[in-house]
């Protein structure tokens, strides 16, 4: 079969990487792809979010399935799109992507359908906004609507910092129109942890558990990033709290899906608070996690073509889903500056890698045969290991045999506290 990927970050590669090893597999296009789909895929120069070429695309080239990486394409309708010209697409309808597309609508839901999660008001109206300060303690937090970049978020200590972002958000429209509407919100002081699941109707099959490390520096230090470094399975994840996340998380977003008629097809990535060994729910996201995909794809032994197939068609069963029980760890490289602003286009060295990594392509291309840096985050080295120390250990050991300017990396990823 033929199967477009969209997508062209480290979670895309992982997913083509993994795609490659299914026997069902003829052919991997990527779209617009980077530097390491292209080993295993085509890459096709097609924005992610330029639904209307990606469909052109697939229906011109007989693509049998398609994959989709971002939320973008999701939120603007693209699986709806593919489904009404026959195409199989694995990815929730626009409907379904709310859940990530709008901070309201997915408080809505959780309140609705008793997903716990931090309490919540939402306003569009600047000074409703700031009297509804006055039901939260500090720190609170203030989150815009939409697809913010993943910087819609905003901690605020006072109520001085608190009316400012809300301003910000609402009158000087920082987000634009993502800030039309805000969420504000109870802080929740926990372990956050991921759980993506294979979501089909209203049958929610968890993944193995992941922890993505958010913060640009060692210590949890610096500024918040799409996340540098992930380990999975998270230690966190015990039996006990497997149980209360399936009682009062999983059952309760199923009776949603299905009250709700959402026909929800594909990954629901669903962001936990741990707090006080209780499972809050932070947010939804609609689609694979990056770097999670990059952990778990290596650690998934069932072939991913049948997962998808099955999600799609309704006949997904838990014992679909089968995991090698070693642990696998990923330490992203990033480019000077990142999360910041931050200089594209170094040449990548790359020394011989020992057989056990993996490494997984985030931003890079290939430019006269040469491979540059494309990105904030530029590649993901990964390995299985029996451990975490022995993961780590071979992880840092590799990272020295890889080198361009301003290549940074945080030291503490796989350090279990
Ligand atoms: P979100 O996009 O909603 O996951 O928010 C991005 C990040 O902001 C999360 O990964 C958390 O680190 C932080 N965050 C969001 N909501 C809360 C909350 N209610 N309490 C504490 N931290 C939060
Ligand atoms: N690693 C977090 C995300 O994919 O949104």
């Amino acid at each position: 079969m033929k199967v477009l990927v969209i997508g062209s970050g480290g979670r895309e590669h992982a997913l083509c990487w993994k795609l490659a090893q299914s026997k069902q597999v003829e052919k991997i296009y990527c779209a617009p792809g980077n530097g390491g789909t292209s080993l295993v895929a085509e890459n096709i120069d097609i924005k992610a979010n330029d639904v209307d070429k990606l469909l052109d695309f697939a229906y011109n080239n007989k693509i049998d399935l398609t994959v989709v990486g971002p939320e973008d394409p999701l939120v603007l309708g693209i699986a709806d799109a593919f489904e009404a010209h026959n195409l199989k697409v694995f990815g929730p309808n626009k409907f379904c992507a709310q859940l990530e597309g709008s901070k309201d609508f997915s408080k809505l839901f959780m309140e609705k359908y008793q997903v716990p999660t931090a309490r919540y008001k939402s306003f569009i109206d600047i000074d409703e906004a700031i009297k509804g300060l006055d039901d939260f303690d500090y720190p609170l937090v203030i989150k815009a609507d939409g697809l913010c970049l993943g910087k819609g978020v905003l901690i605020c200590q006072s109520k001085l910092e608190a009316e400012a972002a809300l301003r910000d958000i609402l009158e000087k429209k920082i987000f634009g129109e993502e800030g039309n509407k805000v969420v504000i919100e109870e802080f929740l002081d926990g372990i956050e942890a991921s759980l993506l699941c294979f979501v089909s109707g209203d049958k929610i099959i968890p993944m193995e558990s992941a922890k993505d490390y958010k913060k640009i520096y060692d210590n949890d230090k610096g500024l918040n990033t799409g996340g540098v470094g992930c380990y999975s399975p998270s230690p966190l994840f015990t039996k006990e709290l497997n149980q209360k996340i399936e009682e009062k998380v999983l059952k309760n977003i199923s009776r949603g899906l299905k009250s709700e008629n959402m026909n929800f097809k594909g990954i629901l990535f669903i962001g936990f608070m741990i707090v006080d060994n209780e499972p809050k729910v932070l947010e939804f996201n609609v689609r694979f996690g990056d770097p999670e995909t990059e952990v778990l794809m290596p650690r998934l032994k069932s072939d991913i073509v049948d997962l998808f197939q099955k999600t799609i068609d309704g006949s997904l069963d838990a014992s679909d889903l089968t995991w090698d029980e070693r642990v696998c760890l990923t330490v992203v490289m990033t480019s000077k500056g990142y999360p910041e602003s931050y200089t594209k286009g170094y040449e990548i060295q790359i020394k011989e890698l020992d057989k056990d990594t993996i490494l997984f392509h985030n931003g890079t291309r290939l430019n006269d045969g040469k491979l540059e840096t494309n990105g904030g985050r530029v590649l993901s080295l990964t390995t299985l290991g029996k451990s975490f120390d022995q993961a780590r250990s071979i992880i840092y050991r590799n990272l020295y045999n890889i080198s361009f300017e301003g290549a940074q990396y945080r030291n503490d990823i796989g350090i279990i506290s």
